[in-house]
């Protein structure tokens, strides 16, 4: 509407347009929202996995069962947010790069460069999977986001947008392709980025990354504390003249005899008396006040004489590592060398997948979210060539860790089925092949192959078996119990083989037969109950509440059990 039609609109129609006006969003991004067919579908059917029992890994029952899922990845986001919702610690994801060059499909169809909808299009995407990986971090959980300029401002700004602003930990700067892309018209790219969120920041931590060899050697001194080094204790550069901190200017006392120091004036004679002079004779200041230095003098300063003149240092410490920098920069982080070529090694193919990124960057980003928690579990819905799973295989079998993940692909060009689940595999072998039957890190873990599937919500025989069957597994992945242990007319038992048990009660009759098989058993359950009614059935368990933890059954399941069953 032109600006002159404002003059003949009437005062309501003005108030309805101000009042719209004032509810629109002030700061942040917009674009036009794009459906996709997959969250359609997502509403109309309960989206479900179901297992590949042929692609089954085992190595060892006490270690943590990995998860590989072929399918899209707002599937599979809605299904873990019914079996693994704040239960993830980390979050790593490399979504495609949406540079234009047929590298992603946006409702099956290549988006291309000259697309002008290619930012909503993305953004709409990412968006919907974002929103629902959320609900998935623990209270202190991380998400890792990697991506390049292409995308690098709307995805930033949709990510403080859903994360928030104050929970964004860092954006760093990672060279993954060292001798620049050579295609490039004005820069040769050679980084791209890795942005770091928190669930909340208040409870986040990173973790320093250990000192390289060539760092740890400058602490060669040691004594009975530690390794250390020695810096002047005199301060240069700026703010180091008496004129600025003259608090700071003061003597301190050294005794040759006792080789001590002091800063207060010692009785008699014999000490030598030092000022924070350099050697241009100018007046500096010292970097520790006088208590500090006074507290710090039996173990912390040297007196050392070199040319006649005694010169005070104090130890530095070793650190117990470094603080991660913003901008990495090293070999190891070559995408080429330590991605591309390393896929080619243990596939033995050429060409295998044109982007997996480096084995190290992947470790080093998870590395300092879980090098405390050995137990986290680790998602990646982009997982392509299943980098991730290897780093957290690489993790475990360096600290002895039992981290496990969650990776979910589609099959584009057969990613999933001919490039992630043999490099998973083989690297699963190897690890098992590499070190002595003794060592505990011998066994790498576990891995179950899921795909994607629906039970449609018509109330017809093949959907109703459909559905218990199909709920049951998505109950035996929430509680990661998945040995059948025992099976009534109404309730089936799982274990997980060490200490965890699992009971699903699929209708009020099999309550009683179920219970009495539990005393036999007398082994601690956690237990679910599919009804129709919402009455708690907390006191049908009274007479085995020691055994017994009632859990509810996802609200998304049984909504479509009691459309199915009514
Ligand atoms: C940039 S690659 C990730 C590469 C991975 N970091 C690696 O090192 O191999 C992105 C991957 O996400 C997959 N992908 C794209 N859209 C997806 C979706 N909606 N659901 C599941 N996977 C998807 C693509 O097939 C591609 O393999």
């Amino acid at each position: 509407m032109g600006k002159e039609s404002f003059e003949n609109w009437t005062k309501e129609e003005l108030i309805r347009e101000i009042k719209k006006l004032k509810k629109r969003k002030k700061y942040g991004i917009v674009w036009e929202a794009k459906p996709e067919k997959v969250a359609e579908l997502c509403k109309e059917k309960l989206p479900v996995l179901v297992e590949d029992k042929n692609k089954e890994i085992k190595t060892e029952k006490k270690e943590p069962i990995n998860l590989l899922i072929e399918g899209d990845n707002y599937h599979a986001l809605s299904v873990l947010n019914y079996t693994h919702k704040g239960k993830v610690d980390l979050i790593y994801i490399d979504p495609p790069y949406n540079t234009g060059s047929k590298s992603w499909k946006y409702n099956n169809d290549y988006v291309e460069k000259d697309d002008t909808f290619k930012h909503s299009k993305f953004l709409s995407f990412m968006e919907k999977r974002l929103k629902l990986a959320k609900n998935l971090l623990k209270v202190d959980g991380i998400i890792i986001v990697t991506i390049d300029s292409y995308e690098i401002f709307s995805l930033g700004l949709l990510l403080d947008e859903i994360f928030g602003e104050q929970n964004r930990l860092g954006i760093l700067t990672i060279e993954h392709n060292p001798r620049g892309r050579s295609d490039d018209k004005f820069f040769a790219t050679c980084h791209e980025y890795a942005l770091y969120y928190a669930k909340n920041s208040k409870n986040a931590v990173i973790e320093k990354l250990d000192l390289t060899p060539e760092q740890a050697e400058a602490f060669f001194l040691k004594d009975e504390i530690s390794n250390y080094r020695l810096l002047p204790l005199k301060r240069s550069g700026s703010n180091s003249r008496r004129t600025d901190r003259p608090n700071l200017w003061f003597p301190i006392y050294y005794d040759p005899t006792t080789k001590s120091g002091s800063v207060d004036k010692p009785r008699g004679k014999g000490f030598v008396e030092i000022w924070p002079i350099d050697g241009k004779g100018i007046e500096r200041v010292w970097r520790w006040g006088k208590e500090t230095v006074k507290n710090n003098l039996g173990t912390e300063i040297v007196f050392k004489e070199a040319n006649g003149k005694l010169n005070v240092f104090a130890k530095d410490r070793i650190k117990e590592g470094r603080r991660p920098k913003t901008i990495w920069s090293d070999p190891k982080y070559d995408a080429s060398s330590h991605g591309t070529i390393l896929l080619e090694k243990i596939l033995q193919k050429n060409k295998a997948f044109d982007y997996p990124k480096s084995l190290y960057a992947v470790n080093d980003c998870i590395k300092i979210v879980t090098k405390k928690k050995r137990e986290a579990t680790v998602l990646d819905f982009f997982a392509g060539s299943g980098t991730t799973g290897h780093a957290v295989l690489k993790l475990n079998l360096e600290d002895g860790g039992k981290r496990k993940f969650i990776l979910c692909t589609n099959n584009e060009n057969n990613i999933c089925t001919d490039i992630c689940y043999p490099r998973l595999s083989r690297v699963i072998e190897e690890i098992k092949n590499s070190e002595g039957e003794e060592s505990v890190n011998s066994k790498p873990g576990n891995l179950k192959y899921f795909k994607t599937d629906f039970v449609d919500a018509e109330p017809t025989d093949i959907n109703k078996k459909k559905l218990v069957d199909k709920s049951t597994e998505m109950l035996c992945l929430r509680e990661d119990c998945f040995d059948f242990v025992k099976k009534g007319k109404f309730f089936r038992i799982f274990s997980n083989g060490w200490g965890k048990n699992l009971g699903i009660i699929y209708d009020d009759e099999g309550i009683n037969p179920f219970k009495k098989e539990i005393r036999k058993l007398n082994k601690n359950l956690v237990v679910y109950v599919f009804s129709l009614d919402e009455s708690a059935r907390e006191e049908e368990f009274e007479d085995v509440s020691d055994l017994v933890q009632l859990k509810p059954i996802p609200a998304v399941i049984l909504s479509v059990y009691k459309r199915i069953f009514k």
